[in-house]
């Protein structure tokens, strides 16, 4: 199947998602990571991280004041927004 470009796909369903719990979907051959923040709102980015390519979904959430998360790459710990 060829994915197209800006057509929307659903990778998952926010029942999937607990709150600040970084989690790994797969489309069409392409790996993100989802999580989801204490008001529920669902963030998603490609799951390499940009620095050296760690798997951000082995990562963690960082709560920041505001209520929103952010995700931390589990080798260098740097935090990357949605
Ligand atoms: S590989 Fe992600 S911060 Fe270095």
């Amino acid at each position: 199947m060829k994915q197209l470009l800006g057509a929307p796909w659903l990778l998952a369903h926010r029942c999937m998602l607990e709150p600040n719990q970084p989690r790994k979907f797969t489309l069409l051959g392409k790996d993100y990571v989802l999580w989801q923040n204490n008001d529920g709102v669902i963030n998603a980015l490609p799951n390499a991280c940009p620095h050296m390519g760690a798997m951000l979904s082995e990562g963690w959430c960082v709560k920041k004041p505001d209520g929103s998360s952010v995700i931390a790459c589990p080798f260098h710990a740097l935090e990357f927004d949605a």
